[in-house]
């Protein structure tokens, strides 16, 4: 285990650029926002000051309007495409133009409280500033991306779920054109296998989609207007809920009493509109596809991250739990990212199947906050070996346990940092 434990701290400072950490070498050079977030909870189990520092770089490429973008351009690298000059966006640090999940939230307050514990100078001035970030971003997602106030953020773009090609945007994604005047020149089939990767028909509608949002100047209310995709999601909105639920205990113990009252309300909106997306014949919750009005049906982990932000009746914990068995049954690595052996399932590409040790651990709080405390000491062991035995791949194979994707993946490391259990 020591072994592991020093192979992933190595990991974590070789994709140090300067304060921020890159995904990994190559494939993915740049800050990514949710990768951010995790990895500053994997620094808080050794080095707190460069936790704060994760964040704080990350703040360093946040709008006016409040979005904390998903690719934070701090240096030049021509290894990923699209890079600034497809995004066509306008701040001084150049940033894409789209968010992603905000697990910012749920980092500080782990952070902080790492901090509190071991006295650290300053740690109430610097959790303070990036509060402030936070709760900026928040009202963004409330005013951006749901300004019909259902208590349900939407996703405009594929990316900004974190899980880029996954089945559950396949009909939506459909109606994308493939159509671009955006030279796509794909740089990540250079670095793995394109079996392993999304299509380039995915891509040329993810492109289409940035043309769109650029002619629209990335302005929130023009984008939301002329969107061809808008998916209510609801892994975004569980992890919108949590990081909202550790804000507003952040405010209340550093005595912030109205950005305490303004997150109670939209944790209050947030947390009954996801537990109306529940779905019994299904035993987990869906998407709604805001454009066809249609539900989500895809079986995909989204369904069940959800148990991560709310407390569930015990007969849904126990119904979800039961699902997760059914779809974990005989996998090698837990938990894949689409129910094994339906159409769609491809057990090696990306979100269409593969197991990931992050999604794992978002799983593994959500279970033991609803009484399932067995299976997420299964799955939280599961992933550690799989760590163990493959390395600090991008993702697994449920079938085989294979790594596969890009290696030295700085979440994967992250993610065993803590999930080993090793705070010291
Ligand atoms: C891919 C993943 C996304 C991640 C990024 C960097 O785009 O789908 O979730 O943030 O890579 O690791």
């Amino acid at each position: 285990m020591t072994k592991h434990l020093d192979e992933a701290r190595r990991i974590l400072a070789a994709n140090d650029r300067g304060g921020y950490t890159v995904p990994t070498d190559r494939l993915y050079p740049f800050q990514w926002n949710w990768d951010s977030a995790f990895v500053a909870m994997g620094f808080t189990t050794y080095d707190i000051d460069r936790a704060y520092r994760e964040l704080e770089r990350l703040i360093e490429g946040q709008w006016g309007d409040g979005i904390i973008p998903h690719i934070v351009f701090h240096q030049p690298s021509d290894t990923y495409f699209p890079g600034p000059g497809v995004w066509r966006t306008s701040h001084t640090v150049p940033t894409s133009g789209i968010t992603q999940p905000p697990v910012f939230g749920m980092a500080l307050r782990v952070v902080h409280d790492a901090a509190e514990q071991a006295s650290i100078d300053n740690a109430r001035t610097r959790t303070i500033a990036l509060f402030e970030a936070a709760l900026k971003w928040h009202r963004w997602w409330y005013a951006a991306r749901d300004p019909d106030g259902t208590g349900l953020v939407a996703l405009l773009h594929p990316w900004e779920s974190g899980s880029d090609n996954s089945p559950a945007w396949d009909i939506a994604l459909a109606r994308v054109p493939t159509t671009t005047d955006t030279a796509v020149v794909r740089k990540d089939t250079g670095h793995v296998n394109a079996d392993m990767r999304p299509r380039d028909e995915d891509y040329r509608r993810f492109v289409h989609l940035v043309d769109i949002y650029a002619a629209c100047g990335w302005k929130p209310a023009k984008q939301w207007e002329n969107a061809p995709f808008k998916i209510a999601e609801v892994q975004t909105t569980a992890i919108l809920l949590k990081a909202g639920e550790d804000l507003e205990h952040l405010a209340s113990v550093l005595g912030l009493d109205q950005a305490c009252q303004e997150l109670a309300a939209y944790n209050d909106r947030t947390r009954r509109a996801l537990l109306a997306q529940w779905r019994p014949e299904l035993s987990r919750f869906v998407s709604r596809d805001l454009i066809s009005g249609a539900d989500i049906a895809a079986p995909t982990q989204a369904g069940f991250i959800p148990l991560l932000a709310l407390d569930l009746d015990p007969g849904m914990a126990g119904a979800a739990a039961a699902e997760m068995r059914l779809w974990s049954d005989g996998m090698k690595v837990g938990f894949p990212t689409t129910k094994p052996f339906v159409e769609t399932f491809e057990p090696k590409r990306y979100w269409r199947g593969p197991s990931w040790a992050i999604i794992n651990w978002l799983l593994i709080d959500g279970l033991a906050r609803n009484g399932q405390a067995d299976m997420a000491e299964a799955l939280r062991t599961n992933t550690v070996d799989a760590i163990e035995t493959e390395g600090f791949a991008e993702y697994f194979d449920p079938i085989t346990g294979e790594g596969c994707g890009g290696l030295g993946f700085s979440w994967t490391a992250a993610a065993y940092l803590w999930l080993s259990g090793s705070m010291n």
